[in-house]
Order: structure tokens, then sequence, then C-alpha cells
């Protein structure tokens, strides 16, 4: 970690960091983020949870606002990190400020950030029902928990390579889960094809999962990606999209607060449930609100073409055309 900028503790035990014109400072219960225009404070919170999630998916589709002001626009190799550039009175008021970098690079200072600012207590990707509070004095870290990636097959979990690995030890049915059942498929597939055919209970798998809005990537077929995940509580990012997502509530419920991608006007309040299928257009940003622990598989056209097709206009912003 030789190229992170940090300096010694302060005197809550936490370093400050500094990449480009940002500079980061966390206390008790902020993060403090200054840029060359303007500064910005957020929850502790709010901030550990988006930052740990845009250091798991190396920045993920688009754009990641960790709130109304700061967030990362990926560019698949560099990544723009940015402040008040997708609000519009920070716009108007030319207060706005993006700065590009080599996506190793600012992933390199996010996780020292993580790493360091992470008490030993606190999980980022645990729901706040299941993990202790962010805030206070530096007490340990939590290293195992913020460096976890998220599981990705590289053709479908059952087959072999990709076999399922979640067990009672390692992920017990969560408490939200227990009336899941845990039976498997029978398969019989005809000689010869024995490594090609394979089937899973989703459900099963998914109610072992121990953590919280963080997608793995469970089947892929070409640019296919079945992204399944279970959500509780806020997801802690409020993404904009560079291509339309797919999203197949498989229970429970979730409330999709959706604005204008660019702007951040209000667009619709979309409630989910179990069975519910809604295709998000690519020009807009959305973050969910789960009551419950619930099922969700997000469906990603992973074709990197696609954000260059969408911004000339060769490809839609919608799903479909009506
Ligand atoms: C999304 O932004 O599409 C997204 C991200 C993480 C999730 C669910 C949806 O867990």
């Amino acid at each position: 970690m030789t190229d992170v900028k940090a300096t010694k503790p302060n005197l809550q035990g936490y370093k400050d960091f500094s990449i480009g014109g940002f500079h980061f400072r966390r206390d008790e219960f902020f993060a403090h983020i200054t840029w060359p225009t303007g500064k910005h404070v957020m929850s502790a919170d709010t901030f550990l949870r988006a930052l740990q999630r845009d250091v798991a998916w190396d920045f993920f589709y688009g754009t990641v606002n960790f709130d109304h002001v700061f967030g990362t626009v990926n560019h698949y190799g560099n990544v723009d990190m940015f402040a008040g550039r997708f609000n519009d009175a920070y716009r108007k008021a030319e207060l706005d400020h993006t700065e590009n970098f080599e996506s190793p690079v600012l992933k390199q200072t996010f996780e020292a950030m993580l790493d360091d600012w992470t008490n030993a207590s606190f999980d980022p990707f645990a729901s706040p029902a299941e993990t202790d509070k962010p805030f206070g004095q530096k007490k340990g870290s939590n290293t195992s928990a913020v460096t976890r990636r998220r599981v990705a097959a590289a053709r479908m979990v059952g087959v072999p390579g990709d076999e399922k690995i979640r067990t009672d030890k390692t992920h017990p049915i969560n408490r939200m889960f227990a009336d899941v059942p845990q039976d498997e498929p029978e398969v019989y597939p005809e000689p010869g094809f024995e490594k090609d055919v394979a089937a899973f209970s989703l459900f099963a798998y998914l109610s072992r999962s121990d953590v919280t809005w963080n997608p793995s990537v469970v089947s892929i077929c070409k640019a296919s990606l079945y992204c399944p995940t279970t959500e509780e509580y806020i997801l802690p990012i409020v993404h904009g999209n560079d291509r339309v997502d797919w999203f197949i509530q498989l229970s429970d419920e979730i409330v999709w607060d959706v604005q204008d991608r660019d702007s951040g006007a209000p667009r619709a309040k979309v409630t989910m449930k179990a069975g519910d299928v809604a295709a998000m257009p690519a020009d807009i940003r959305h973050q969910g609100y789960s009551p419950k622990r619930s099922m969700l598989l997000v469906w990603e056209n992973a074709d990197p073409g696609l954000p260059e097709r969408i911004s000339k206009g060769l490809a839609s912003v919608h799903a479909v055309q009506f």
C-alpha cells in the first residue's frame, strides 16, 4: 500500500486519507470529505456501507452514489470520483467537482480507508440488525469482513468447478429464512452430460446468505449474469446504471425509490412483491428499501459495449418500447 496517502491516527484513532484534490477524515460519527470547491459530511454508517460495496464490486456498473453528493462513475479501467456532479443545485452553483483515477489506484486508497475506518465489531455488508454500530473511537479492525468478495460462478452454481459450498457450518440458515425448504432437486442427466446438467435450489442457497445487498453471480451465459441477493433495510448506494437492470422479486417485498439519474428529480416509487418483475431504465438512479429480509434476482447484461451504444442513442434506455 505504498501509494496510499494517509496521516497518523487522529484523536479518535482514525487516519486521514487523501487522493488527488479529495481529502477524507473520520471521527466518532461522521465521514468528512473535502475537495477544492467544497466539503461534505456523511454518517460513518452510510459512508462505510457504500464504500464496502464500491470496493467489493470494482466500482460496479455506471454510477455509485454514496448519497446525493458524493460517488464514483465506472469507466471500466478508470473511474471518476465526484462531488455534486449528479446534484442539480451543485451543478447550477458550479460547485461540482470530478477527478479521474486509474481504477486500481483509487481502489487501493478506498481499501485502506475501509480497513482503517471499520471497527472490529462492525460488518458493513451485514444487516444493521446483525452487526454492531460503526460509531465511536477506533477499536480494532475487521479485515476478513471488509476484504470479502462477492461470490462469482464461472458457469452455473452446481456444475463441476462451481460447486455449491454453503453448509450448516459455514453458512447457517438466516433467522429470516427459517421456513425455506432445504430439499434439492434430483437430477438424472443422460450419460455423457453429467458435467453439463445440474440444478440447485436457489431459495435454499439464498436462505444461507450472510450478507445483504451483495449480489452473487450464480450463472453466466455469454453476457447474461444472474445475480441473486438477499436484502434487508436500505441498499447502501443509490445506483445510477449505465444499462437496463432487471429485478425479479423472489420473496417478500422491496420498495424502490427511482429518480432521474443526472438531476436526482423523483421519477417513481415501485413496490415489488414476490413474483413481480421490473426493468429499471438506463437513465435513472434507484435505491431499494426492504422491510423484511427478502430475496431478489438482479439480472445484468454485462455486454461491455452497452454504455457506449446507449450514450450514442444506438440502444434504448428502456427494455421495451411501448
Ligand atoms: C442495483 O443497484 O441494481 C442493486 C445493487 C445491489 C443489490 C440489488 C440491486 O443488492
